[in-house]
């Protein structure tokens, strides 16, 4: 099996960002200690800031691999280039957010993602990115 988490906006500060709402753990520590428990699966990360950078990696992965794992961030409630993307790839593509987004702000109960992820986990911390491996496991 050949995985991608795609991460979007900010989430490069995991660990050092509000760590109340997205704990302290880096990615990249947690990155590894998940890779270490799936050997037998190939298993990426990509993170970008930068709207167009995540649609072309959703494109470049979108035909071939057999799982994405994207968590857009904030790209979440504003992109329709990147629900959009999402809906135009044949891979299945499992959302996932860190936080429950709807004990949040309302701006964070839309998602462009939504109407064409395969499922949705949300409100589980980093482990929620594990529960979308074992989905596709
Ligand atoms: C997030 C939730 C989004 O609303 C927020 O903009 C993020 C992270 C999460 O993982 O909980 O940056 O996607």
């Amino acid at each position: 099996k050949k995985l991608i988490i795609i991460n979007g906006p900010n989430l490069n500060l995991l660990g050092k960002r509000e760590p109340n709402v997205y704990g302290s753990l880096s990615f990249t520590e947690f990155f590894e200690t998940v890779q270490n428990k799936y050997p037998q699966i190939s298993l990426e990360h990509y993170q970008s800031n930068v709207e167009g950078e995540l649609i072309t990696k959703i494109q470049d992965c979108g035909f071939t691999y057999d799982g994405i794992i994207l968590n857009a961030a904030a790209y979440t409630h504003t992109s329709v280039g990147i629900g959009d993307a999402v809906k135009a790839i044949e891979t299945p593509v499992v959302e996932v957010h860190i936080s429950n987004t709807f004990g949040r702000e309302a701006f964070r109960h839309e998602s462009f993602i939504s109407p064409n992820a395969k499922g949705v986990i949300l409100g589980f911390g980093l482990q929620g990115y594990e529960l979308a491996i074992e989905s596709f496991v």
